[in-house]
């Protein structure tokens, strides 16, 4: 176990349940996020990750558990809560008829930040869409949409991210980009929680991953194999053969794993 994984949590979540009406989605779903790492969520369509991203993100209460964000109880501290993260949903929330330095521009002012412009600049650079900038996002390509989505997360610079599918729906040339973008935002050292449907790309990202399974139970384990690029073990609790897609193919099914080595981002 790393000094990293005996942090107090960023993301602290206990047993944590939630259905919609006889729909039982999270049973009991628990994980830890140390501060300063990328935790991928992984689960098929429909296994719960945006229901528990919407539950951290104090848009949805749970049933029952609790979710501590930065320090404090979704429940009980919800405006704390919301100081404390960004959120990219599942769907861009960019505006079309705006650039891209005006969106960013836009987030600042609304977060009264000083110097707009400075900051939007400094972001645009950042991720690669400075030329692009003064165009109207309804040119972008999904892939450009979502970087700039996720550079909007970095306006105000937010300890805690969360990125609900950052590459459903792109092609392999966005999500390849998108993931530079994440590789980016993670070396800043914010603590980013992003889902996913896709192995490979929680392999790519994340320090730590946690499978959400068949009704959502979810468990994580330490990372012993960094060096290792293997397939995740199975659970004991596991009924069917793939918990996730790699790239194209479908599952369902849950177990958690160790990730893959960070090869190429240093940590503050
Ligand atoms: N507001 C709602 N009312 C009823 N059912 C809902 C609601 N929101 C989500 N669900 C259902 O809950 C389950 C989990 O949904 P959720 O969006 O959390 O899954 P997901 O893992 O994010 O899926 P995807 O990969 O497709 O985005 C699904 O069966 C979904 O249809
Ligand atoms: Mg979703």
């Amino acid at each position: 176990m790393t000094a990293r994984s005996t942090a107090v949590p960023a993301i602290r979540v206990q047993g944590l349940e939630r259905s919609y009406g006889t729909l039982e989605v999270l049973r009991g779903v628990d994980f830890d996020v140390a501060p300063g790492t990328v935790f991928a969520l992984l689960g098929s369509n429909g296994s719960g990750k945006t229901t528990t991203v919407r539950i951290l993100a104090t848009l949805l209460e749970p049933d029952a558990g609790t979710a501590v964000v930065n320090g404090f109880d979704v429940a009980t501290q919800p405006a704390r809560v919301r100081e404390s993260f960004s959120h990219a949903g599942q769907f861009a929330a960019v505006d079309d008829i705006l650039s891209g330095r005006e969106n960013l521009v836009l987030i600042a002012r609304l977060l009264h930040l000083t110097d707009p412009g400075a900051i939007a600049d400094d972001l645009l650079d950042r991720f690669s869409l400075t030329g692009a900038g003064a165009r109207k996002v309804s040119t972008y390509s999904g892939g450009m949409r979502r970087r700039l989505d996720i550079a909007m997360s970095l306006v105000g610079n937010p300890p805690v991210i969360f990125l609900d599918e950052p590459t459903t729906g792109l092609d392999p040339e966005g999500r390849i980009e998108v993931w530079q973008t994440v590789k980016e935002l993670a070396g800043h050292g914010a603590t980013i929680l992003l889902t996913t449907q896709y192995l490979d790309e929680a392999e790519q990202l994340a320090d730590r991953i946690a499978i959400l399974h068949q009704g959502g139970s979810s468990r994580t384990a330490p990372c012993p194999n960094s060096g290792s690029a293997s397939r995740p073990p199975r659970s004991s609790t596991s009924r069917n053969s793939r918990p996730w897609r790699r790239s194209s193919s479908r599952s369902s099914a849950a177990t958690t794993k160790p990730p893959p080595p960070r090869t190429r981002r240093e940590r503050g």
